[in-house]
């Protein structure tokens, strides 16, 4: 896919490749080289109108297809990007700087999946009917928006994609995708590997920058949903957009997840946990677990083990197989990441161990970063209350349940939590207590096709990756009919 000489992507729009008006283009880099791998055209306003109309036109005929129809399309999306498993996984992994035994395992696999879930379970959008008295009879019908913007951040560029497109698509919608910035490959080779079984306009993808691309799409009066995943600041905008239009939009945004390990748990297993749950993806994954509450009797035990386990994770060329952590995505996520450790230091939490750009000079022209983990964190320190989107792990001691559980809840946001205990019922009582739209239970950091995964509080709301899913992406229609019936004893 990504060829010796850089290649030069232009939008896709009804159906095949589109030279931006404007003319400018964007570079997109390896993160964890530096490498030129493509260009893609850095869209505005007059690229977002061809690609809302051409969805627009689409929505006319796909909104009336068969939901069979739309089955068997969706399948073949899942079967396409799964023969192309391992290009989409190199690919993934060239433009994220995530490790390839992540995008092959997690990325590409979920991306699939997700489609054929969703080919499954459009198969039942389905109404009701009531019968109202003897004179009137009242159904359902559950239709679709029209064209729909998907709006995704640089993470899971593909899986993300995914989680929007493929219920939208079944639902009966069409889409304007628009890539991050830093990200947008996968999504072109998508829309490429698809031309000729999507009809023209049913998928679009706009590049370009979040003001002048993303912008004008979630606020163009063609589009009847908008869908985001990304920054909570972000997020705030997105639904400004939504609301001039008077739109529906569901938001995906940051999280400071907590995990919390009682005494009593699986420590070897807890360990691995948390440190799933802060280096995958480097950290930069929406439901990161970045604050770790230790209960006191395992605390200094825990610890020791989790800085020995992060400690010797394999950072490095995330092509290599044996990679655990790869490059932060680009010199101003590194920044950013790194000036929070020294926020951490500056407001009295010690750093444990990591934190550091590797030694290795074949790295040097990366993002790379050791996983970095603070002790002595109290909650109300930026470094606990602020989601880093890097691998940066927060420990904070518990003595007390409710003061502890008081404490997860207390940050803005409500994505996901952890907890840790062989202890069923202290176990079902945190779940109950945590404001998290996902709670793992001795394990952490799964999203599969069928569990609702989505926020409370700040993290956002609307639930992806289920079957209620497809309520965001269809509208219902009431109808009612006079039956005529003759009353009892009447004429
Ligand atoms: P972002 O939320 O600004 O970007 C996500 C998507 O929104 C991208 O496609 C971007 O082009 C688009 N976008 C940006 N501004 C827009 C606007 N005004 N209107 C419409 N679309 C717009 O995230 P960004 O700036 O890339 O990252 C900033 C920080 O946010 C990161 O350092 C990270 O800490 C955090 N972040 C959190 C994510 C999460 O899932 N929790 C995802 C991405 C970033
Ligand atoms: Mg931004």
């Amino acid at each position: 896919m990504t060829a010796a000489v850089p290649r030069e992507y232009g939008h896709f729009i009804d159906g095949g490749w589109r030279e931006p008006v404007s003319g400018g283009r964007i570079d997109v880099l390896n993160p964890a080289t530096g490498e030129l791998l493509a260009r893609v055209p850095a869209g505005n306003s007059s690229d977002v109108d061809a690609a809302v109309a051409a969805a627009g036109k689409a929505f006319g005929k796909w909104g009336r297809t068969s939901p069979g129809e739309r089955q068997r399309v969706l399948l073949e999306i899942a079967a396409r990007i799964e023969r192309r498993a391992r290009d989409f996984a190199l690919l993934e992994t060239r433009n994220v700087g995530k490790p390839i035994r992540e995008s092959r395992s997690i990325d590409v696999p979920a991306a699939v999946d997700h489609f054929r879930y969703f080919a499954g379970v459009l198969r039942h959008i389905e109404g009701h009917t009531q019968s109202i008295g003897a004179s009137m009879l009242h159904f359902t019908l559950r239709e679709p928006l029209g064209p729909v913007a998907a709006i995704v951040p640089w993470n899971y560029p593909l899986l993300l994609a995914a989680w929007k497109l493929a219920p939208a698509l079944a639902a009966g919608n069409t889409v304007v995708l628009k890539p991050a910035e830093q990200t947008p490959l996968s999504a072109l080779e998508l829309a490429g590997e698809l031309a000729d079984l999507l009809p023209p306009g049913v998928l679009n993808v706009v590049t370009g920058y979040g003001p002048d691309a993303g912008a004008p799409l979630a606020s163009h009066r063609g589009i009847r949903k908008v869908a985001f995943t990304g920054e909570t600041a972000t997020g705030r905008l997105i639904l400004r957009y939504a609301a001039e239009n008077i739109v529906p939009a569901t938001v995906e945004l940051g999280g400071k997840s907590p995990q919390i390990v009682f005494p009593d748990a699986d420590i070897d297993r807890a360990v691995d946990g948390a440190v799933t749950g802060i280096c995958q993806c480097q950290g930069e994954v929406c439901f990161s677990g970045s604050r770790l509450f230790l209960h006191r009797d395992i605390h200094d035990a825990f610890l020791e083990k989790l800085a020995a386990k992060m400690a010797g994770l394999v950072v490095g060329d995330p092509t290599k197989e044996e990679t655990q952590v790869g490059s932060l995505i680009s010199r101003e996520q590194l920044d950013r990441v790194l000036s929070y450790i020294e926020t951490g230091k500056s407001e009295g939490a010690r750093l444990v161990c990591g934190g550091t750009r590797p030694g290795d000079p074949s790295l040097a022209r990366g993002f790379f970063l050791t996983p970095a983990l603070f002790g002595g964190v109290r909650n109300d320190m930026r470094i606990a209350q602020e989601e880093i989107f890097g691998p940066v792990l927060s420990v904070l001691p518990w003595n007390d349940v409710d003061t502890m559980i008081a404490e997860a809840n207390g940050v803005a946001y409500g994505l996901a939590a952890g907890v840790w205990t062989r202890d069923i019922t202290a176990a079902v009582r945190a779940a109950r207590a945590l404001q998290a739209g996902t709670v793992w239970i001795n394990m952490y950091g799964y999203v599969g096709a069928g569990g609702p995964f989505g926020g409370y509080k700040e993290s956002g709301f609307g639930r992806e990756t289920a079957f209620e899913t497809l309520s965001h992406y269809t509208q219902t229609k009431s109808v009612y009919i006079g039956t005529f019936e003759k009353k009892a004893g009447g004429r």
